[in-house]
């Protein structure tokens, strides 16, 4: 969507807060021992309590509030009795809908002590995430943010995970335009004032490219390595976007 008025900007920032600190909750409560439906429970929780919809539930019928994936698992890992263990990266998604208002936003964590290449790859990933929203400025090819976090990755010898871009977000889930976290020429259209995205570079140790599990939902890399996320909503202005989804308290 676009902000076109003052309601759009205070729903579209009032759900932001929202799934931003689910996230934070959840995000939080991530520890040795306990599983992927423990921590939903935990997201499910606060978005009743805010008056929220899980955005997966409402428009795919997802089996979980939010979707967590640890590991190789690069997306929409179903929460349930796993259980998270030590040296795994877990992330953590979550959108959701308030007054017909959609933000979507996530991160991935490490259960210390992980790997140095887990290590490496999360601050890769936050890297680019970065990088990207730097790139987000009005008039600019949407391709701009491609490039800023494609070389990110680069730099670090990892790659990015193609068939998982960004998109436009705000009055559903899943909107246009296309966020590519790679440099396409297909991304040309400029960037306009008050055009609501995500930026989440997805990527992996080894792997361009993931496929769907038997469970019909899950996506892992293809080559099994593990994949990292982080991802805010924005809004885009003439100068550093509005971070819809970031919370400091
Ligand atoms: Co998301
Ligand atoms: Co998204």
């Amino acid at each position: 969507m676009t902000i076109e008025s003052e309601a759009d900007m205070k729903g579209l920032l009032r759900i932001g807060r929202v799934v931003g600190r689910a996230l934070k909750l959840m995000q939080a409560a991530v520890r040795p021992g306990i599983t992927t439906g423990e921590l939903d429970a935990i997201g499910a929780e606060f978005l009743a309590q805010e008056g929220a919809r899980s955005a997966p539930i409402v428009t795919y019928k997802f089996p979980g509030t939010t979707c967590i994936s640890i590991n190789d698992e690069a997306a929409h890992g179903i929460p349930g009795k796993r259980v998270v263990q030590v040296g795994d990266l877990v992330n953590v998604d979550v959108s959701a809908e308030l007054d017909g208002y959609f933000a979507d936003t996530g991160g991935t964590v490490a259960v210390a002590p992980v790997s140095a290449v887990k290590e490496r790859l999360m601050r890769c990933a936050q890297e680019a995430l970065d990088k990207g929203i730097a790139a987000a400025v009005a008039n600019r090819p949407i391709s701009d943010i491609g490039r800023a976090m494609e070389s990110v990755v680069a730099q670090y010898n990892f790659r990015v995970i193609k068939d998982l871009p960004g998109h436009g977000v705000g009055r559903k889930l899943h909107e246009p335009p296309s966020v590519p976290g790679f440099y396409t020429r297909r991304a040309n259209q400029p960037l306009t004032e008050g055009l609501v995205l995500t930026i989440e570079p997805f990527v992996s140790v080894k792997a361009n490219h993931i496929y769907t599990e038997k469970d019909g939902w899950t996506l892992r890399t293809t080559d099994g390595s593990p994949a990292a996320q982080f991802e805010h909503t924005v809004i885009i202005t003439r100068g550093k976007p509005i971070l819809v989804t970031a919370v400091n308290d």
